[in-house]
């Protein structure tokens, strides 16, 4: 079982950032990714249908080959975690939790603003996770829908982003935080462009590291860390073809990365 693979799924490639992330902190653990690039965005549909989709994208991974699940997905996390961890044998972790705990190491105001998807800030996930994890936290949420495309596009660091970023920051009253959460996969590659937007005293954090260390931890505590000293395999799967050199693949883990194409309806 220690041998055996980790699952993680987002709603397409975006949580390729959060296996980047895994993988950094977990070198010798082997990972399978499952996009759901045919029915992406889960950004903006609701919570009935974002949970049907994450349940058949949790079913792709066989019990015996994978030893825990990694639901990459913000929205699908938001949605769908407390069915998942209830339909799934194995341990199932999600990246809302780790990212609230990234904010809150960094917030010396203790005010945060939380950049997501319509259906992530609709699901108020981020919000109750931090009354959880720390009330005396003041929260502001803004979806941010068009940064998903954009960031498909390949438009990590260009102006057109760093407009759009203004856009949406235009409909705040006051910029009353000194800490943002990027609550979306997609969103760590824009960081250029947030930083254009942002003052330098701004903090702009993900959760994908403290996921590592959660996950790290986990497997250490529970005995299934990999015992084998070499690196780790990955294997990646999406629901539709995957064009060759994608701006956000090729970004993250060179060019010529080989996805299987697997069918998950049932
Ligand atoms: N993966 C989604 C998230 O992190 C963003 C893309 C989508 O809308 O499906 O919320």
């Amino acid at each position: 079982m220690s041998s055996s693979a980790i699952g993680v799924f987002d709603s397409g490639l975006g949580g390729l950032t959060v296996l980047k992330e895994l993988r950094a902190a977990m070198p010798n653990e082997s990972f399978v990714y499952l996009g759901d690039v045919a029915r992406l965005p889960y950004g903006t549909k609701s919570s009935a249908v974002v949970t049907r989709y994450a349940k058949s994208c949790a079913r792709f991974f066989d019990p015996h080959e994978t030893k825990l699940m990694v639901v990459a997905c913000n929205t699908a996390t938001a949605m769908a975690l407390p069915a998942l961890k209830t339909a799934e044998k194995s341990e199932v972790f999600g990246v809302i939790a780790p990212g609230v705990r990234a904010a809150r190491q960094v917030t010396r105001k203790k005010k945060v603003l939380v950049l997501a998807t319509p259906s992530t800030v609709r699901s108020g996930a981020y919000l109750q996770e931090f009354k959880l994890q720390d009330p005396s936290i003041s929260v502001q949420q803004l979806a941010c829908p068009l940064l998903v495309p954009l960031a498909e596009e390949g438009w990590f660091n260009h102006s057109a982003t760093a407009e759009v970023i203004r856009h949406y920051l235009s409909s705040l009253r006051t910029w009353d935080f000194d800490t943002v959460l990027l609550g979306c996969t997609h969103y760590p590659l824009l960081q250029d462009s947030f930083r254009k937007v942002f003052p330098e005293e701004i903090a702009v954090v993900h959760g994908g590291q403290e996921l590592g260390k959660e996950i790290r931890d986990y497997l250490m505590a529970s005995g299934l860390r990999n015992p084998l000293s070499v690196p780790g395999t990955l294997r990646f799967c999406a629901t539709d073809e995957i064009p060759a050199s994608l701006p956000i693949v090729s970004s993250l883990f060179g060019a010529d990365i080989p996805f299987e194409t697997v069918d998950i309806s049932v």
